[in-house]
């Protein structure tokens, strides 16, 4: 099962992203989660300290790396095979929730065809996560809506979309849903986030009917969940919590629907 999850900047995608992965994991998934936004911060949500999480190099900022895979020896070209199944295994870190973690670091719209050395090693390892691996895999997307559709992660089996009743992120929810159709991806969910009301949750459901999108599940607003993060712990420590008892029940109904 290949999950991508979009949305709009701060609308919960980290949280349900760490969230979805370890569930998977508890449930017996082999699981990769990628964290491929620019400013990362899976890392701590799945469990790692801050300071752990301050020492991960993202592979796109990885030049040693990047050099070793892509490097011809001449300036301004590059190679274009190359592995990166060993970058799996090398540069993946076994996060204390059971699921293992890649950051990617920026990538400058996935898929846009920019051709610097970083950005090939970044696409053919995404490529590679999506299209050649049996693990669960979870990408945990950038912001915005620019590169859903083009590239790689139009090959996930499962788009999900994480909105609160905000209208801002409803209209962002409405164009990524827009272009993964022209995609042609077929598993488009919304996932209700921070909902604190019954209006809050109409709202939703209205946008939902109107687009033409099912709902995966809503997750409440959650204050311990805003407490944790503010301590620098993972809310997901704490399964007493209403949102994360949410989305781990989402990941079980995920993994019913993708068997
Ligand atoms: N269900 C929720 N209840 C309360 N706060 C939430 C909830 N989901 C996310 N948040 C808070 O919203 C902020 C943004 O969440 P995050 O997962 O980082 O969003 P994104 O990855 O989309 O930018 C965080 O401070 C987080 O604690
Ligand atoms: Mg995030």
């Amino acid at each position: 099962m290949k999950i991508a999850v979009s949305g709009k900047g701060g609308v919960g995608k980290t949280l349900i992203s760490a969230g979805l992965a370890k569930g998977f994991a508890e449930r017996g998934l082999k699981t990769i989660a990628i964290d491929a936004d620019s400013s990362p911060n899976l890392a701590v949500t799945l469990g790692l300290s801050a300071e752990e999480a301050r020492k991960i190099t993202p592979i796109s900022e990885n030049k040693e790396l990047v050099d070793s895979k892509t490097n011809t020896g001449y300036s301004g070209v590059y190679r274009l095979t190359f592995s990166v199944d060993d970058i799996v295994r090398d540069y993946s870190m076994l996060t204390p929730f059971g699921v293992n973690m890649i950051v990617m670091g920026t990538v400058h719209s996935m898929g846009s065809g920019c051709m610097c050395a970083p950005n090939a090693v970044i696409r053919e390892l995404l490529r590679h996560l999506i299209v050649e691996r049996d693990e669960a895999i979870v990408l945990d997307m950038e912001a915005g809506v620019e590169h859903i559709g083009r590239g790689t992660a139009s090959h996930v089996d499962v788009l999900i979309i994480v909105a609160d009743s905000n209208l801002k992120a409803l209209e962002i929810a409405k164009r990524i849903k827009d272009l993964a159709k022209i995609a042609g991806m077929k598993q488009i969910y919304l996932i209700g986030n921070r909902v604190m009301n019954e209006n809050q949750k109409k709202a939703i459901v209205a946008f939902a009917k109107k687009n033409n999108l099912e709902i995966l599940g809503f997750v409440p607003f959650d204050q311990g969940v805003i407490e944790k993060d503010m301590q620098g712990i993972s809310p997901l420590n704490f399964k007493e919590l209403i949102a994360v008892k949410t989305i781990d029940n989402i990941s079980e109904r995920l993994i019913e629907k993708n068997n």
